[in-house]
């Protein structure tokens, strides 16, 4: 890699960490909605957790001062929601979702925009002339848990370019490059057109990449096709898409790959790129 991608990279790399925490800001719920009942308890497990880990590993006052500065730079490089979403969330969705007994989910991750152009049941996700990547035509159904189409379902589509770079949060790209929302009609089948994203790194100039680095770890997160797919009286399911032979579905550095997750792309019929059929069963929502 010559020295001027790396200095381009890492540029939007920072970039990319604080503008998810103005999008987080934005748009998602605080903790108002937590009862003092379950601060109390959660907060003391997690405390209770730290404390044993000091005692356990006998943490110097060097090390506790490492700490304390590293906290304070994730939040001045605003890097909570991509630490956060990286290391943690895939435990809360896997709670979250333990009960379905249709598709398995995966992770948000910090960038997903709501309100992405509609395309239709079967269309081409917007993206710039002569888009990078090979060519994807993805078809697919949603249907209830009972097997039966559901109308009027949507899937999102967010994902990054060939590059690892997500719009709106890496600068100069268009603002719903590799965004788009479909909606299937009385049959439920839906058929989307798009590139295959790159394998991602998460940002490595920020707090977030200091600890990888300083633990010796690596930054890196298999390529993947976010998706978020609703039907009206369902559960939303968010999950992510991966690709058979990606040298990082082992190790992904946020944990959120599934092998019920991975895609099956075969050479497309016209010779253009590639095809694959991936379906979606949603479950109705609880009462
Ligand atoms: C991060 C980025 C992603 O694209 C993703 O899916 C999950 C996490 C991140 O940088 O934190
Ligand atoms: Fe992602």
């Amino acid at each position: 890699m010559s020295e001027q991608t790396t200095a381009t990279e890492s540029a939007t790399a920072a970039k990319s960490g604080a503008s998810a925490t103005e999008r987080f800001r934005s748009d998602k719920s605080s903790a108002a909605q937590t009862s003092p009942e379950r601060v109390d308890l959660l907060a003391r497990e997690v405390l209770s957790a730290v404390h044993e880990t000091i005692r356990k590993n006998q943490v110097t006052y060097d090390e506790y001062n490492a700490l304390k500065s590293w906290l304070i730079s994730v939040g001045e490089d605003g890097e909570w929601p991509l630490f956060l979403d990286v290391f943690v969330e895939h435990v809360v969705e896997d709670v979250a979702t333990a009960h379905r007994s249709g598709n398995k989910g995966s992770i948000e991750g910090p960038y997903y925009v709501p309100g992405a152009p509609e395309i239709g049941a079967s269309g081409t996700v917007p993206m710039r002339e002569g888009e990078s990547g090979t060519p994807l035509v993805w078809t697919g159904t949603i249907t209830s848990t009972d097997g039966s189409p559901l109308a009027g379902g949507q899937v999102e589509i967010w994902h990054a370019d060939a590059d690892g770079f997500y719009s709106q949060f890496a600068p100069g790209l268009p603002e719903w490059n590799l965004r788009a929302r479909i909606t299937t009609g009385d049959d439920g089948a839906f058929e989307i057109t798009t590139v295959r994203p790159a394998p991602y790194q998460i940002p490595t100039d920020g707090a977030t990449g200091k600890l990888i680095a300083a633990a010796n770890w690596h930054a890196w997160r298999p390529a993947h096709i976010h998706v978020k797919v609703s039907a009206p009286g369902h559960e939303t399911l968010t999950a992510q898409l991966y690709f058979p032979g990606d040298e990082h579905n082992d190790d992904d550095i946020a944990s959120a790959v599934k092998p019920e997750l991975m895609l099956d792309p075969k050479p497309a019929a016209d010779g253009n790129g590639e095809q694959l059929v991936y379906d979606f069963v949603l479950d109705p929502e609880q009462s």
